[in-house]
């Protein structure tokens, strides 16, 4: 039976991946009113990818006999004023998701569940990669300030970036 405080944490971290899947589809939905059709592909991936990472853990939580316990989904920011405005909540959010699960790994250790601290290795290094990736765009977004030929160049290159790099699970 797993601990209480992980179960928690575990669920709270489910939600949160859920949340996640809905500001990636946001911030979709914003790049595709811009025709940014690259920004739109890349985030709309990244949206996938979130329902796949909450899925792990609802799994997880079930094959462990715990209770899943899904919450309300807050409503995600809808506007930004800008692409890279969009991408820093974007980034930040990934940031906010990695502190999150170095917290539970530490909770983990603390109450010696080594099983859970393995299954969260995956997410201690789907995190790196996802916090890398945001931050390359970001950067290159910077980069380019208010260049647009610059910004369509970028929205060229970003429609691929973060396919097949899933670790494996
Ligand atoms: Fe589920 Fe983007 O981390």
């Amino acid at each position: 039976m797993m601990n209480e405080k992980v179960l928690l944490m575990l669920n709270e971290q489910m939600n949160r991946e859920f949340y996640s899947w809905y500001l990636y589809l946001s911030v979709a939905s914003y790049f595709s009113g811009l025709d940014l059709e690259g920004f739109e592909q890349w985030t709309r991936r990244q949206a996938e990818e979130e329902t796949v990472h909450a899925m792990k853990i609802y799994n997880y939580i079930l094959e462990r006999n715990g209770d899943v316990v899904l919450s309300k989904i807050p409503a995600p920011t809808q506007k930004w004023n800008s692409p890279l405005e969009a991408v820093e909540a974007v980034y930040s959010h990934e940031c906010e998701l990695t502190g999150r699960i170095n917290n539970i790994v530490r909770l983990t250790r603390e109450v010696d569940d080594y099983t859970t601290e393995v299954f969260l290795h995956w997410f201690v290094t789907e995190q790196r990669e996802e916090e890398a990736m945001a931050n390359r765009v970001l950067q290159k977004l910077k980069m380019i300030g208010s260049d647009m030929s610059g910004l369509l160049m970028l929205d060229a290159q970003v429609a691929t970036v973060g396919q097949a790099q899933e670790p494996a699970p």
